[in-house]
């Protein structure tokens, strides 16, 4: 497999794993690549595009993308804080409640992206 970017959600549908069979279907030299169903934008920030349009319906998503976009690497320390804070684990479902309460109170996107990670569906 190439070397691909992996989106840090772990979305439903994602086509991370099947990325080297859609990458070469795409024509070559896009000017403006639209994804039209981003999700977790796994397809969209892998391909070689001069203007990259992210969209979904869910509206949370683009959120938390350009606050990646715009903290990079400085929002590794503040998730490792919160996690400490709230003493989150796969076992820990207060420290996951809690946390969720503070999120429907303030609605930090990083709050919603780190309650991604500890949620287990089943
Ligand atoms: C399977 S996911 C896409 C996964 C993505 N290609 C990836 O690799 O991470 C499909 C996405 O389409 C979005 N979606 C479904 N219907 C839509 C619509 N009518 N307009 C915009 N987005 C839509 C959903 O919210 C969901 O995030």
């Amino acid at each position: 497999m190439s070397s691909y970017i992996k989106s840090p959600l772990n979305y439903t549908g994602g086509k991370y794993k099947i990325l080297d069979d859609i990458i070469p279907c795409f024509p070559k030299n896009i000017e403006t690549f639209v994804d039209l169903f981003g999700g977790g934008f796994n397809v969209g920030i892998n391909i070689d595009a001069e203007k990259i349009i992210y969209n979904d319906h869910n509206l949370f998503l683009p959120q938390m993308f350009e606050y990646f976009k715009l903290k990079g690497v400085n929002i590794i320390d503040k998730i490792y804080y919160r996690i400490k804070e709230f003493g989150l684990s796969e076992e820990n479902q207060e420290g996951y409640l809690t946390l969720r309460k503070k999120y429907n109170e303030g609605k930090d996107v990083l709050d919603l992206f780190i309650l991604t990670c500890y949620s287990n569906p089943v």
